[in-house]
């Protein structure tokens, strides 16, 4: 039985590859706590646009058609399910072609304005682990606890090419770097550290290792006064 709060929000940001999809999942699934995938929105949102013939540099374009976009997040940890349209696109999602479109289609005002409706619409009533870019900044400012996780670049391209079966590490370090630049320099809700944010470099950890930290450190502000 979970010893913390049934309304703890527990909002991860930070780069891509720090392991926080890794580490939010096992730490909602050890807390008994929902788990939502805010990237996995955005990407969802970048494989409509393909699927769809709209460019994904066309921010006026994408505007104009954001509205028809159904997407529906599901918050199991052990499955979390994405749909857009009604069609399962989990795995479409981690495509290549979505991976190196997703920093610009998320750049876009109104992508962000309609994701955030719907983060927040999900978060609400609490018991979640919610990982992204901003969600201690902007998408949930009182969540009760804000991580922020960072790898050496390195490390990261070498976890996410093992991921992803690759070998090619430079180009996957090269590509984790190119989204952290487009990330941190957009103008709406940018990658960035909230004041109140633990800061967690899980380079010389292992996964468990980054797990059983952030559990411990979810209860502890979750048994707090
Ligand atoms: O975490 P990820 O790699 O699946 O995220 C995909 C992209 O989505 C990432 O390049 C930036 C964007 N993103 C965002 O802008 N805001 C969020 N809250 C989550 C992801």
């Amino acid at each position: 039985m979970s010893a913390v709060s049934s309304s703890i929000v527990v909002a991860v940001d930070g780069t891509s590859g720090s392991g926080k999809s890794s580490t939010c999942r096992g730490v909602a699934t050890a807390l008994g706590l929902r788990y939502l995938d805010t990237g996995a929105q955005f990407r969802a949102m970048t494989w409509w646009c393909l699927e769809n013939g709209v460019d994904v540099h066309d921010a006026d374009a994408i505007t104009a058609r954001v509205d028809e976009v159904v997407i529906v997040s599901g918050t199991d940890p052990g499955d979390p399910t994405i749909t857009v349209d009604g069609i399962d696109v989990s795995s479409a999602i981690r495509s290549e072609a979505v991976t190196s479109a997703v920093s610009p289609v998320s750049t876009v005002p109104a992508v962000r304005t309609k994701l955030l409706e719907l983060q927040r619409s999900i978060i609400d009533g609490g018991g979640i682990v919610v990982e992204g870019r901003d969600i201690g900044s902007v998408v949930w400012p009182h969540a009760q606890v804000k991580l922020y996780l960072t790898a050496d670049p390195a490390a990261r391209a070498a976890r996410r090419a093992q991921e992803e079966g690759g070998s090619d590490l430079s180009a996957t370090e090269a590509s984790l770097r190119e989204r952290d630049r487009i990330d941190s320099g957009r103008t709406t809700a940018p990658l960035t550290m909230a004041e109140d944010a633990v800061h967690l470099d899980t380079t010389p950890y292992a996964l468990a290792e980054v797990i059983d930290l952030v559990v411990e450190l979810v209860e502890r502000a979750s048994s707090a006064p």
